[in-house]
């Protein structure tokens, strides 16, 4: 593999917004030419599931997707999504909301009483996010159908913000109505200091292909740093985002389910260096600290959520599926791991036994 040599300074200048040298052992996680995100999902992306990931070569991580009317009231549960530890440092909190004036007083509010300008980086705008129960209210991707009320919205969250404010969004709301360069071009003159585009209009979801083409049309009309998101599977996709797009840094989003490993991939491929595959072994010792720590974090009732987890992580797995029918009769947090423990065990002495197996003969 021969890895991306290109050195690009809008790149730097994410690193920087980032803090990524703030971290300990950043020295070695920035050595990669371009920063490699975790992207924000709702469900999936908690306080466990960011550390799994930074742990792994990843430079930055967004909290779930936080509604800025649930922070306006002081909803408990919305107030848990943006706690951040430090093992998660750098880390940025992603609002939705379509009224400027609340962005603003919770931006505000945000960091005068939940949160420190050291402990988070970078307020993120969702206006991407296609779910009929976001967009319905005229959050997330609906706010593609409104450009100017979104350039409203970022600059109220800008002037608000102590740390710089940034903008994720799609390709547009529909194949008819495709405008990420109008938009990107209004989130830069709003104040953004970075945009985040994912490839596909709203009505795609995640169905087809992320348009690689479109994204590159974003990077070259606007002078703030674009990050590249979707359809990033592997060191080679991530290698062909770059290359296609000219983007300044990648996001990955379900590559990352069931595999944080999919950062250190990236990594070793910017780099031109080998990777090898973490082992099964490897894989299920992660799904286990997996719960571990989630259960900790969200209390033992929480542990079905690990359900759709333990899938991704044994995906492929011999024996895989008759251990998730297994999981998803399981009632608490302590059968869900020793059943995992168990997988894990068996697995390394089938392969073992075969391993020798298969030296005997030779
Ligand atoms: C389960 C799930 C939850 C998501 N939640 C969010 C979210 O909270 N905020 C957001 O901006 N995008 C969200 N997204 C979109 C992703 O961040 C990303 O833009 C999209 O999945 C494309 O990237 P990918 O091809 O790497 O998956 C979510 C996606 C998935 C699959």
């Amino acid at each position: 593999m021969s890895g991306f040599a290109l050195k690009n300074p809008k790149s730097e200048r994410l690193f920087k917004l980032f803090r990524c040298e703030k971290r300990n052992g950043a020295e070695e996680k920035t050595a990669s030419p371009v920063p490699v995100l975790l992207a924000p999902m709702a469900g999936i992306t908690d306080s466990a599931f960011r550390r799994l990931c930074i742990e792994r070569g990843c430079d930055f991580t967004f909290t779930e997707m936080v509604s800025a009317n649930g922070l306006h009231y002081k909803n408990r549960k919305t107030q848990e999504l943006i706690s951040t530890s430090e093992a998660e440092k750098p880390c940025g909190v992603q609002l939705f909301g379509h009224d400027p004036a609340i962005i603003a007083e919770t931006v505000q509010r945000l960091f005068e009483s939940l949160v420190s300008s050291e402990d988070v980086s970078i307020v993120d705008i969702n206006m991407g996010c296609p779910a009929p129960k976001i967009t319905s209210n005229g959050d997330g991707s609906a706010l593609m159908k409104n450009p100017a009320l979104a350039g409203k919205i970022i600059e109220a969250a800008v002037k608000a913000s102590p740390v710089p404010v940034s903008v994720k969004f799609r390709k547009g709301w529909d194949e008819n109505s495709v405008n990420a360069v109008e938009f990107a071009r209004i989130a830069e003159k709003s104040g953004a200091s970075f945009i985040t585009v994912h490839g596909r209009t709203r009505m795609q979801m995640y169905s087809g292909k992320a348009d690689r083409e479109l994204i590159k049309s974003v990077v070259e009309a606007v002078n703030i740093p674009v990050i590249g998101n979707g359809d990033i599977f592997s060191g080679e996709s991530a290698l062909t985002m770059l290359e296609t797009t000219g983007c300044a840094a990648l996001m990955v989003a379900r590559g990352a389910q069931g595999d944080p490993f999919i950062f250190s991939e990236i990594k070793a491929a910017l780099l031109g260096e080998n990777y090898e595959r973490p082992s099964e072994k490897a894989r299920l010792d992660t799904a286990i600290r997996h719960i571990e720590e989630y259960v900790s974090g969200h209390g033992s009732g929480a542990f079905v959520d690990m359900r759709k987890h333990i899938a991704w992580y044994t995906k492929g797995m011999y024996g895989s599926n008759e251990l998730r029918r297994r999981v998803n009769n399981c009632s608490d947090a302590e059968t869900l791991t020793a059943l995992i423990r168990a997988f894990r065990d068996e697995r390394e002495s089938f392969i073992e036994r075969t391993m020798s197996e298969h030296m005997m003969n030779e």
